[in-house]
């Protein structure tokens, strides 16, 4: 079930679209907000939701990389390692956060905290490397930068 605070949300998102259909991405998203991934509970929420059938709801769902189908950490941290990152260091960058914080990518911390997922370019090529921790981007990244960043995130 949704909480009153995200039905709302459905709600006046629902009445931005034509179509229940149109509105499934930010419902999908609310959805992976309130339930912390997309499970079948999920995929259920946003059915009933907005009166789609299930099965549309799973169908988009999955062929976007970008939502999450599994349980994560408390705050997921993107790491990008296309070119223009791997070339400045977000490899050895992502050796530091599996030394450090035994953070693997797909991989939770065991207390929880983090999820690490390796990201295609972002946009920040320019002051790369550069990651996301849930909706907050950071660049001109080293290994003291993203501990001191992740000290933030408790
Ligand atoms: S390659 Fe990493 S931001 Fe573009």
């Amino acid at each position: 079930m949704f909480s009153e605070t995200a039905i709302k949300e459905l709600e006046e998102i629902r009445a931005k679209y034509p179509t229940a259909r149109g509105a499934l991405l930010p419902a999908i998203y609310i959805a992976q907000r309130e339930f912390g991934h997309l499970s079948s509970e999920a995929y259920e929420a946003v059915s009933v939701a907005l009166g789609v059938p299930r099965a549309t709801v799973r169908g988009v769902a999955t062929f976007y990389a970008m939502y999450k189908h599994k349980p994560m950490g408390r705050h997921i941290v993107q790491l990008c390692t296309n070119v223009s990152c791997m070339i400045l260091g977000a490899e050895k960058l992502a050796d530091f956060l599996k030394s450090r914080y035994g953070l693997e990518p797909g991989g939770i911390t065991p207390d929880g905290r983090f999820s690490l997922v390796i990201m295609e370019c972002i946009g920040a090529c320019g002051t790369a490397p550069a990651m996301l921790v849930n909706d907050d981007f950071y660049e001109n990244l080293t290994e003291q930068y993203i501990a001191e960043i992740l000290e933030k995130y408790t």
